[in-house]
C-alpha cells in the first residue's frame, strides 16, 4: 500500500504519528549496507484470540487490544493508525489471515508484505466498499505507475470471515480469497522480473485513514471518500494468521549485492561455513503443479491490469519509505 499523494497537509502531522511510520526499512539495502533480515524460516501459525504474539511488534503508537475476534486494530476518534509488523521475515512463502476489515468510509484495512528495498505486496480494503478488495504490487519501490492494481469481488469482507492468502514464489504470487484464486502475477509479467517483488519480507497488518483531513485529493478519492471520525470506532478484526517461509532452516538472509535480485540474497544459518543462495532461474518455493504452470506461462501476459479504478487517484511518490501507514511520505520528509 502507498498513500498516494505527498501533500502539504501532511506536514502538519504530529510528531507520533511520524514516528508512527518509521520501520526498520531505514536502510535500504539497493544503496547502502544494511543489517541482515532475521529469518522465520519454518511455518507458524499465530491465533490472535489467545491475545497477543511474540511474532509480531507493534508499530510505535500502536496499541493493540485482543478478544473473541482476534486481533483488534481499532481507529479511534483521533484516527491514528494502528499496525503490526513481523519480527523475521520470509524469503517467498504463503501467508493466509483470517480478517474482516473495518467499516468506514475511507478507512483502509491492510494485509501487507513488504521488504527493506521496498518490494511490496499488497491487500487492501476500503471500508466504504462491501463488495470487492484491491490487490496490489510493487517493486523495487518503482512508483512511476499506479496500474498494477486489481478489485477483485469479495462478499461483505467488513461482516463476513474470509481468508485472504497469498502465495510468493520466485516464479509467481498468486492471491486467494478462501482458497479461489482471484489472481496470478507472473514473475515476466512485472516488467521482466524487474518489478516483481522477490527479496526478504516482513508481514504487516494495519488499519489507517486513507480519507482523512489531511491526506490529498487523491488519495482520499482512492479511499472511497472522506472518513467521519465522529462515527468512530472502526476495527479491522484479524483471527488467525499462518506463516510459511519457504526457505527452510535459515536464521538471517542479507543482501550480497545491491541489485534486488533473489539470487543476490544469501541465507545464512547456523553452519558457519556454508552460506547459500538460490541462482537466477531456478525457481523457489513452489511445488512441482505450480513450477509447472508458471514455466509453461511465463510469457503469458496477465490480466493485472484489466481493472484500474486507483490509476486516477495516484501519482508518483517516489522516495516513500514508510507506505503502511500512509504516513510515510510525510516522514520522509523529515528524514
Ligand atoms: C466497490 O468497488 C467496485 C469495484 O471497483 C465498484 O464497482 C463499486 O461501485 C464499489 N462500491 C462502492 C459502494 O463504492
Ligand atoms: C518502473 O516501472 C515502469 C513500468 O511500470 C517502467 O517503465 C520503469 O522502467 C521502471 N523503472 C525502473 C527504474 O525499473
Ligand atoms: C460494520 O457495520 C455493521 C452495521 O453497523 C455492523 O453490524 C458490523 O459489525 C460492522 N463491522 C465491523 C467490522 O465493524
Ligand atoms: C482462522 O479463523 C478462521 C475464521 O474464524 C477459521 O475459519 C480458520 O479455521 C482459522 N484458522 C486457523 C489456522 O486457526
Ligand atoms: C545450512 O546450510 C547448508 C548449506 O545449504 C546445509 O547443508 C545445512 O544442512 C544447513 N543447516 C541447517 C541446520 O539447515
Ligand atoms: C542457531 O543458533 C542459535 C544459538 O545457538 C539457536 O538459538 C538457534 O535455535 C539456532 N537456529 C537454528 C535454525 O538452528
Ligand atoms: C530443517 O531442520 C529440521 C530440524 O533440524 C530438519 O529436520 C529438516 O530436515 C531441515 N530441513 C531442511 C530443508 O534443511
Ligand atoms: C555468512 O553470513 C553471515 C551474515 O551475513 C556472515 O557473518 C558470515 O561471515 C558468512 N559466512 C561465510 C562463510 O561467508
Ligand atoms: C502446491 O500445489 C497444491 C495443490 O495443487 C496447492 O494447494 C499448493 O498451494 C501448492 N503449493 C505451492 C507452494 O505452490
Ligand atoms: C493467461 O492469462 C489469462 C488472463 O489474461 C488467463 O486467463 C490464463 O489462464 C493465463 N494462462 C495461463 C497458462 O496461465
Ligand atoms: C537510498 O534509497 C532510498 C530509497 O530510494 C532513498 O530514500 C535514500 O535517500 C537513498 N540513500 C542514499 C544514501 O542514497
Amino acid at each position: 500500500m502507498r498513500s498516494q499523494i505527498l501533500s502539504l497537509a501532511a506536514t502538519a502531522l504530529t510528531l507520533s504519528q511520524i514516528v508512527v511510520g518509521q520501520t526498520s526499512t531505514d536502510c535500504n539495502p539497493l544503496n547502502s549496507t544494511c543489517p541482515s533480515d532475521t529469518a522465520l524460516g519454518k511455518t507458524i501459525t499465530v491465533d490472535f484470540t489467545e491475545g497477543e504474539s511474540s511474532e509480531f511488534s507493534a508499530d510505535t503508537g500502536t496499541t493493540m487490544t485482543y478478544g473473541t475476534n482476534g486481533a483488534e486494530f481499532i481507529i479511534s476518534s483521533d484516527g491514528t493508525a494502528k499496525t503490526i509488523i513481523t519480527n523475521n521475515y520470509i524469503f517467498f512463502g504463503k501467508v493466509s489471515v483470517a480478517l474482516r476489515a473495518a467499516n468506514g468510509t475511507g478507512i483502509i484495512s491492510s494485509f501487507v508484505m513488504e521488504s527493506d528495498d521496498l518490494d511490496e505486496i499488497d491487500w487492501e480494503w476500503l471500508g466504504g466498499n462491501s463488495t470487492m478488495v484491491e490487490t496490489n504490487y510493487f517493486g523495487k519501490d518503482n512508483t512511476t505507475s499506479y496500474d498494477r492494481s486489481t478489485s477483485p469481488a469479495v462478499s461483505e469482507p467488513q461482516d463476513t470471515w474470509h481468508i485472504y492468502t497469498i502465495d510468493w514464489t520466485s516464479a509467481s504470487i498468486i492471491w486467494s480469497i478462501d482458497s479461489v484464486v482471484v489472481r496470478t502475477l507472473y514473475y515476466a509479467d512485472a516488467l521482466d522480473g524487474a518489478n516483481f517483488p522477490q527479496t526478504p519480507m516482513r508481514i504487516k497488518l494495519g488499519n489507517w485513514v486513507g480519507g482523512a483531513a489531511d491526506e490529498s485529493e487523491g488519495t482520499i478519492e482512492w479511499a472511497g471518500g472522506s472518513s467521519d471520525l465522529t462515527q468512530a470506532p472502526f476495527t479491522m478484526y484479524v483471527k488467525n494468521i499462518t506463516i510459511q517461509d519457504y526457505t527452510t532452516n535459515g536464521t538471517s538472509y542479507s543482501y550480497g549485492d545491491m541489485t534486488g535480485s533473489y539470487s543476490s540474497i544469501i541465507i545464512n544459518n547456523n553452519s558457519t561455513s556454508t552460506n547459500t543462495s538460490y541462482s537466477a532461474g531456478e525457481t523457489v518455493g513452489s511445488n512441482s503443479s505450480s513450477t509447472a504452470s508458471s514455466t509453461s506461462s511465463s510469457s503469458n501476459s496477465s490480466s493485472s491490469s484489466s481493472s484500474v479504478p486507483v490509476s486516477s487517484g495516484r501519482s508518483n511518490q517516489p522516495g516513500c519509505l514508510f507506505a503502511l501507514l500512509g504516513l510515510g511520505c510525510a516522514a520522509s520528509l523529515f528524514l
